[in-house]
């Protein structure tokens, strides 16, 4: 049978441009399993074991906080940092509109109430501007989320928090290894979260951990996830605490983990830069988010990008992003805005969680413009575990792009046909 031809659209029954499988994730070794074996035989599985206390040393210098504790997952690590800077039932919380809704939920399940506000457009993290504009005297803290590939501005942050005296939270589930200035996400406000859950960069399946550089607060979080016992495990503390512990078996698979991000992140950052660069000869409809100078190093979750429509040939973001799929090249959307995700329409007197009446947004009628021009035209990113490819994957997926912008006349046709066949049907 004679092989397709490569230079015809994928889409069209062409050969894809790329030609061979995606990296693998996550990724183990020997050394967990001849330590996940140890454990198993050791009877000690929970409970500050040693590799759950070699972890928590070992993550903190990685991020360079003075204090890291493991949790159950990257959702109840944010109730338990909100609770221990100090957010009470009531409080305000501001987070941005574009995120996973653990940020939002995490929030409302400790009894605060959640602003949402928009985010910037060129990296889809809070807007500063935002945050100051929605501050009442009712605020107390405000959760920036490293989103995606892109880190927020941490500097017009920390500055508004210090001016209105709130709490920085950070949500860093997406940028594990970040640094600002030369300094960790997650060492860079009151408190931080960090999920592990199996698609994030540092994962054990599920999990999380709390960051901070404050004593009391490293304390009084401990207590809240650990029943109510100091970090001695020997003292009572004095908060009503929850069991959010983790497990000798995460702890082993993170230390693994944690053997590999250093080389991981690399070439992520490599990747990272030539599909920028390779993007921008190509000059369609798809470009990289700029880098602010002031991050140091960028974890990716993924990279972020921008669909620019007038680029497109008439195409809109799911057609291009189905022709690019068939070459090989998998990007995705963003979040929906976290308003919009319908979880929250189960969000009534029945649900777990302390209910209450009113609300300080409609949460069901919110329109916030960035963050949805973001959500439904213009986000798109692709996942991380493709930064981690050698440089002949990367050019193949540079290939694709190409190829898709180089056939958006026969792609148009395609889709009109396609349309016009729906209708023909209906
Ligand atoms: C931004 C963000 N925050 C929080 C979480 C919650 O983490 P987990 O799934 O570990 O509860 C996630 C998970 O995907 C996330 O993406």
């Amino acid at each position: 049978m004679a092989k397709s031809d490569v230079s015809k659209l994928a889409l069209l029954g062409g050969r894809p441009a790329v030609d061979r499988p995606a990296p693998a994730w996550p990724v183990t070794g020997d050394l967990e399993v001849a330590w996940m074996e140890g454990v198993v035989r050791s009877g000690k599985w929970s409970w500050l074991g040693p590799h759950e206390r070699a972890f928590c040393e070992e993550f903190a210098s990685f991020i360079g906080a003075r204090h890291a504790m493991l949790l159950a997952n990257g959702t109840v690590t944010i109730q338990v940092a909100l609770q221990a800077v100090g957010v009470r039932p009531g409080d305000e919380v501001i987070v941005p509109g574009l995120t996973w809704t653990a940020t939002m939920q995490a929030a409302l399940d400790i009894g605060a109430n959640v602003v949402l506000v928009d985010i910037d457009p060129e990296t889809y993290c809070i807007d500063p501007a935002a945050v100051e504009a929605a501050i009442t005297p009712r605020t107390k803290a405000v959760v920036p989320v490293h989103l995606y590939g892109c880190m927020c501005d941490m500097d017009a942050l920390t500055d508004i928090a210090k001016r209105h005296n709130l709490k920085i939270v950070e949500d860093v589930a997406h940028q594990h290894g970040s640094r600002w200035r030369g300094r960790g996400a997650g060492a860079l406000g009151d408190a931080a979260s960090f999920s592990f859950q199996q698609s994030k960069v540092l994962t054990c399946g599920e999990g999380g951990a709390v960051t901070c550089n404050d004593d009391a607060v490293f304390e009084t979080a401990f207590c809240l996830k650990h029943v109510g016992w100091m970090p001695d495990l020997q003292t009572r503390g004095n908060r009503y605490g929850h069991n959010y512990r983790g497990t000798e078996m995460q702890a082993v698979l993170l230390r693994g983990g944690l053997r590999r991000i250093g080389e991981q992140l690399r070439i992520r950052e490599e990747n990272a830069h030539l599909l920028a660069e390779g993007f921008q000869e190509i000059g369609g409809a798809i470009r990289v988010a700029r880098r602010d100078p002031r991050v140091t190093r960028q974890s990716y979750y993924a990279l972020t990008l921008h669909f620019d429509k007038a680029k497109a040939g008439g195409l809109d973001r799911a057609q291009y992003v189905a022709a690019l799929a068939a070459e090989g090249l998998p990007l995705s959307p963003t979040y929906a805005p976290v308003y919009r995700n319908p979880l929250l329409n189960l969000y009534h007197e029945a649900s777990p969680v302390p209910f209450r009446e009113t609300v300080p947004q409609d949460y069901a009628n919110l329109r916030i413009p960035v963050t949805e021009r973001v959500a439904e035209e213009e986000g798109l990113v692709l996942m991380h575990m493709h930064l981690l490819g050698e440089r002949a994957y990367i050019e193949q997926l540079l290939a694709a792009a190409r190829k898709v912008q180089d056939h958006l006349p026969e792609l148009a046709k395609h889709f009109a046909q396609e349309a016009s066949g729906e209708q023909e049907a209906s």
